[in-house]
């Protein structure tokens, strides 16, 4: 096993429903599949990294309802460890309503976070412990940001090594910025963040430059279905995603985030690390649901056996 991961981030239970399109405002459709399932960027992000292999330990909050149990159940049908799960009576747990478009495959959600958007500055200092045991933090966006700037400022004063996931986007103090070993913008969130378009290499390479200038360590933008850009201190490159039909890409950021934090801690470098975490994505989106389509580590390593590692 590598070396501890802390990820800190959002529980919600998904609502999904399959359609031939995704309406228009005041359309009704028809659609075909309906599931509910555990979500949220940061339960999404904390099962990957733990199925693929690393040290877990999940935080986020639940209320005290029957989605908070899909989260409990979920957790120990798996063997994570729950003991920084925070609970309370006052606030429902969150929820997503999910569309994807069976078509494209693409997807509209809105997320109310509910429980997990109201994390307390005293439940972040009780997490001083286990930041203590981690190596790495992994965190979204999507709680709220008072307490993402909070534990990730906690981190960074006890060295551990911080990865940020910008999802779903919203503004963020430098100060958080300055404080990130890794940052993980998809392109849209990369282009909103930096005010640089990221359409192609050349914003990706804009757009990195301009995190790196914000005292961010290193940056890799997720591109959607043509893959992922990194930017390191020392040099740049494109890793192109693999090849697959995708049958639902909610969620594929998240295995990607998982994945990467993943082999990480088992001390792969940034290369070979985004390598891993594009095999988990492609897994992903060939799987119906969010929490439920991360791939096991033995799957990841078929995966990779099978159709190679990739090349930078
Ligand atoms: O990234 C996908 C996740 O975002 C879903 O699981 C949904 O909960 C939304 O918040
Ligand atoms: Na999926």
């Amino acid at each position: 096993m590598g070396k501890k991961v802390t990820v800190f981030g959002s529980f919600v239970v998904d609502l999904m429903s399959r359609c031939p399109h995704l309406p228009a405002p005041g359309e009704t459709v028809k659609g075909s599949v309906f599931r509910m399932g555990p979500g949220g960027k940061g339960f999404n992000q904390g099962v990957a990294a733990y199925k693929a292999g690393a040290d877990v330990t999940m935080v986020t909050k639940l209320g005290s309802d029957a989605f908070a149990d899909v989260a409990l159940n979920t957790m120990n049908k798996l063997g994570m460890n729950t003991e920084r799960i925070f609970q309370t009576s006052e606030t429902e747990t969150g929820s997503a309503l999910i569309l994807v478009d069976e078509n494209t495959a693409q997807n509209e959600i809105v997320v109310v976070l509910g429980a997990c958007g109201n994390i307390t500055d005293k439940e972040v200092e009780s997490l001083s412990d286990l930041l203590d045991q981690s190596e790495y933090l992994l965190t979204q966006l999507e709680t709220n940001v008072t307490a993402v700037e909070k534990i990730v400022a906690m981190a960074f004063e006890k060295g551990v090594k911080i990865i940020l996931n910008t999802a779903p986007v919203q503004p963020i103090s430098d100060d958080l910025l300055s404080r990130v070993d890794l940052i993980t913008p998809n392109e849209v969130e990369a282009g909103i963040l930096s005010g640089i378009k990221v359409d192609n290499q050349e914003g990706a390479q804009k757009a990195a430059d301009y995190f790196l200038k914000k005292g961010v360590k290193n940056v890799l933008i997720t591109m959607g279905s043509s893959g992922v850009f990194l930017a390191t201190p020392q040099k740049r490159g494109f890793l192109p995603a693999y090849k697959v039909n995708a049958l639902d890409t909610t969620g594929a950021g998240d295995a990607f985030n998982g994945g990467l934090t993943a082999a990480l801690s088992e001390g792969k470098d940034l290369w070979e690390a985004a390598q891993f975490a594009n095999a988990l994505a492609a897994l992903s989106v060939q799987k119906m649901g969010t929490t439920t389509s991360m791939p096991d580590r033995e799957e990841i390593d078929t995966f990779v056996a099978e159709h190679g590692k990739g090349e930078w």
